[in-house]
């Protein structure tokens, strides 16, 4: 038997760290190590990054810098960086934080007991993309939990990993490795085992997650051939994916949209521009209109589909014109959720050798960029009162007897349901549009 040892883990980025962040705590485990919700005290810190942008992987040394002192306190205490960061950074992080005791990135996860013990010697770091599969690697999903441990309404699954797309201005194919599918079986035992312990809704993720291609009987299944298997599978309730390429979308896909029952309204398609130059600067491989033939064939198949996507502005060479064309496919697609970044320089991508556009002309862009796609989003938010849609219960709200939770379109709402509990899928009657969440009454 193990002593008990307390881990914190903070993360940041995508939901697929999210998800990763969960994996870990479980192949730590049986090494003693439960986790903790805050880093003082804590026997191990991890922190799992992203690089995505120069802010997101400068935040790391500044946290990393806040953490050191509480070594002081407790000479046992390790120090961890995972995710994206790791990966791309590796021993440089060390050098920069020698306070840094553990370097993994995320495609070594499974490695992690190995990497503690190697950690007492002096500081583990593990950047390589190993042969074998974490996943086949890692401890089961809950295995850390006891057999009867509940979980959270909504849970993430990840189906396919990696990307070999290359968008000129991107740091995940250097940092997730190559695509990669997990088989079809897995996903479907893991989905399983997370509706056995109160899972009602399942989003399945990937970094190009409509790119899946997992093994099945000697052959392979698509997306949308495992959204249908997951779709019989009773007691789930909801299934979401993200995120989608717009070159992978295959008919199936658009279909089930329209057919299958348990697949909520809503996509999320990054475009990232509505300039064809730019775009085939960044390496797309699509134009604005074949995204735009695209998303009318999803409105067809599902006319109240809820739109979101991604935006890069301030891309190098990015002129006036180039930018109007981006307002013009927003104001052509109306979004009901969007991402917008102001582009961010990345080290070792193609896009990085290349002249920026100055950042003052950069802000300006993404204030007008972000100020359509608010607008946008409030009128699609404010169409829904009056509509009667599903919510799942997620927690109860701040007012006595409230509950909140997410509708089919993934809107917040807030519903007065003293007898309900999390886990509840309702219908709401919606009444009033606030600024961030909706709010309804139980039909
Ligand atoms: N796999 C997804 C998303 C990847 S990252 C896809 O292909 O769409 C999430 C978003 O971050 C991207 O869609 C893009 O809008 C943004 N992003 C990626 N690299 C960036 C960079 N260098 N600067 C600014 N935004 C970036
Ligand atoms: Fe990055 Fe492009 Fe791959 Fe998305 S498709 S992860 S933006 S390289
Ligand atoms: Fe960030 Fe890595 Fe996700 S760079 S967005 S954590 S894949």
């Amino acid at each position: 038997m193990t002593t008990p040892k307390s881990l914190f883990i903070k993360t940041y980025g995508c939901q697929m760290n999210v998800y990763d962040s969960e994996r870990m705590a479980e192949a730590l485990a049986p090494e003693g190590y439960v986790q903790t919700d805050t880093p003082e005290g804590a026997d191990m810190i991890l922190l799992n990054t992203c690089h995505i942008r120069e802010k997101a992987a400068e935040k790391i040394y500044s946290e990393l810098g806040r953490l050191k002192p509480l070594k002081a306190e407790n000479p046992d205490l390790k120090i961890g960086v995972t995710g994206c960061v790791a990966q791309a950074e590796g021993a440089e992080i060390v050098r920069r934080q020698p306070a840094v005791d553990l370097v993994v990135g995320p495609q070594s996860y499974h490695r992690l007991p190995q990497l503690m013990e190697q950690m007492k010697t002096g500081a583990a770091i593990e950047t390589e993309f190993p042969a074998e599969d974490k996943f086949d690697h890692l401890p089961s999903r809950d295995a850390g939990r006891g057999p009867k441990a509940r979980r959270a309404p909504a849970a993430f699954l990840t189906v396919q990993e990696g990307c070999d797309k290359f968008c000129a201005f991107c740091v995940v194919p250097y940092t997730r490795g190559a695509e990669v599918s997990r088989p079809v079986d897995r996903v479907l035992a893991e989905a399983r085992d997370l509706v056995n312990r109160g899972v009602r809704e399942i989003t399945l993720l990937g970094q190009n997650v409509n790119a899946y291609h997992g093994d099945k009987d000697g052959g392979t299944w698509g997306l949308a051939k495992l959204i249908w298997a997951l779709n019989e599978i009773d007691g789930l309730e909801r299934i979401r994916f993200t995120t989608s390429h717009p070159n992978d979308m295959e008919d199936d896909l658009i279909e089930a949209h329209g057919t299958c029952a348990k697949l909520m309204p809503y996509l999320h398609l990054p475009v990232q521009s509505g300039s064809d130059k730019i775009l085939k600067l960044m390496n797309r491989k699509h134009t604005a209109e074949s995204y735009i033939a695209l998303i009318e064939r999803f409105r067809k198949a599902r006319p109240d589909l809820l739109l979101s996507g991604d935006f890069i502005v301030g891309f190098p060479g990015e002129t006036d014109e180039d930018f109007e064309a981006t307002l013009d496919l927003v104001r052509r697609v109306n979004y009901g959720q969007a991402y917008s970044f102001k582009y961010s320089a990345r080290p070792g991508t193609p896009a990085a050798e290349r002249p920026d556009v100055p950042a003052q002309v950069a802000d300006e862009r993404l204030q007008r960029l972000q100020a359509l796609l608010r607008e946008q989003q409030v009128e699609c938010q404010d169409a829904m009162v009056g509509k009667t849609v599903g919510v799942l219960f997620e927690k109860a709200g701040r007012i006595e007897g409230q509950m909140v939770g997410k509708s089919d379109h993934l809107h917040a709402v807030h519903v007065y349901a003293p007898d309900h509990k999390p886990g509840d899928l309702v219908q709401v009657r919606i009444t009033i549009s606030r600024t961030n969440s909706l709010e309804g009454e139980l039909l």
